[in-house]
């Protein structure tokens, strides 16, 4: 068992409030990732999981059994820090061994399990060295085999990709799937990085200012994103969201420009909306009547593709291409929408309007 559920955590520190009723459920053996920008309590909550955080209110059960009195120690979690804090004056073996030795562990025990989580991780030619001889991204493979080399309740993640360049990233990203796979341990991984929560998790909570905005599938935080703010966070190029309202079978955009009603939604007439349309849900060829009117600003080739920015009034909206698209600045475009998948949240609270028909 690894189940890890949080309950309404809140914490403050001075004027800050850095979470805000803080609930969440992770199942056991979930690669579980809690997504947000810098600053929404994404730390803090890892902290409060393993108790290293005194709280001004809420609850933390591990295993279904309420831990929130218990110590560190006794809760039984290994975290990974965005800094590896390795000890310097050991070799990598020393470092990936040391949680083992602290439970008084066996030698052979404890080399045992550092070959199989070296192995594991590809660090074995690398044990001898010292954290000064060792790259970033070795030395963030030896902090992840240290917490890997026991099995605890669950492993806590704090940004441990950050520090990496892009390359190593992409390559840890897939490396941690696997291990996550081959382990089968609980995760709890924290990110401010869409991509990295999208590839790699069963469940996302995505988090702002100290409040779980949306937990899903990254199908569902993509496909239907709670709120305005969701949608905006989550997926690259930007969603582009245009002020607008229901007027009979029309939509209406406050630019000016007008589009079939999404057959989806049953919206009453004139109440502000925004509608939410993603950058390859939009193209610049001809397809269907659904159209705005706008002009080329300008086109960002992306090799295996190119993001069309067309200016519909003030607003700037992004529309995947082929490579291959050519055009100048300023001149006249048509952009097609895909109604039926687009979103419309409502302008006033930022909520997605309830979507009964899609
Ligand atoms: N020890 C602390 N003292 C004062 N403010 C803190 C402390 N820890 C976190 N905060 C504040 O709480 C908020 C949430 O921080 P944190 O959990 O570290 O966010 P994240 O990890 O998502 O970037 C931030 O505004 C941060 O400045
Ligand atoms: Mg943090």
């Amino acid at each position: 068992m690894g189940t890890v559920s949080v309950h309404g955590l809140c914490k403050s520190f001075g004027e800050v409030q850095a979470l805000d009723g803080v609930t969440l459920d992770v199942p056991d053996g979930a690669f579980f990732v809690v997504l947000g920008p810098s600053g929404a309590g994404k730390t803090t909550t890892l902290r409060a999981i393993a108790g290293l955080e005194k709280l001004d209110a809420g609850s933390v059960h591990l295993d279904e059994r309420d831990a929130t009195g218990d110590t560190p120690a006794a809760r039984d979690l290994a975290m990974v820090f965005q800094s590896y804090a390795l000890y310097p004056r050991h070799t990598a073996y020393e470092n990936i061994a040391s949680p083992l030795r602290a439970r008084r562990c066996s030698s052979s025990e404890v080399a045992a399990a550092v070959e199989q989580v070296s192995s594991l991780l590809h660090i074995e030619r690398l044990l001898q060295r010292r954290p000064a001889q060792l790259s970033g991204g070795e030395m963030q493979r030896v902090a992840l085999a240290r917490a890997l080399v026991r099995r605890p309740r669950a492993f806590l993640m704090d940004e441990p990709l950050t520090n990496l360049d892009l390359k190593l990233r992409v390559e840890m990203r897939t490396e941690l799937t696997r291990i996550h796979r081959s382990l089968g341990g609980t995760f709890v991984y924290v990110t401010n990085d869409q991509v990295e929560a999208l590839s790699m998790a069963d469940q996302v909570a995505v988090l702002k200012e100290g409040k779980v905005q949306q937990v899903g599938t990254p199908t569902e935080v993509y496909e239907r994103p709670a709120n305005q703010w969701v949608a905006g966070f989550v997926g690259s190029p930007r969603i582009s969201l245009l002020a607008c309202h229901v007027e009979g079978d029309r939509l209406v955009g406050a630019e000016g420009w007008t589009l079939p009603r999404p057959r989806w939604t049953t919206v009453e007439d004139g109440r502000p909306l925004l509608l939410g349309v993603r950058a390859e849900d939009l193209s610049v060829e001809q397809r269907g009547n659904a159209s705005l009117s706008g002009e080329l600003y300008g086109l960002e080739p992306l090799g295996d593709r190119t993001v069309v920015d067309v200016r519909v009034g003030t607003k700037i909206l992004k529309v995947k291409a082929r490579p291959t698209v050519t055009g100048t600045p300023g001149e006249r475009l048509l952009v097609t929408v895909d109604l039926d998948r687009a979103h419309l949240f409502d302008a006033d609270t930022g909520l997605a309007l309830s979507e009964a028909g899609r």
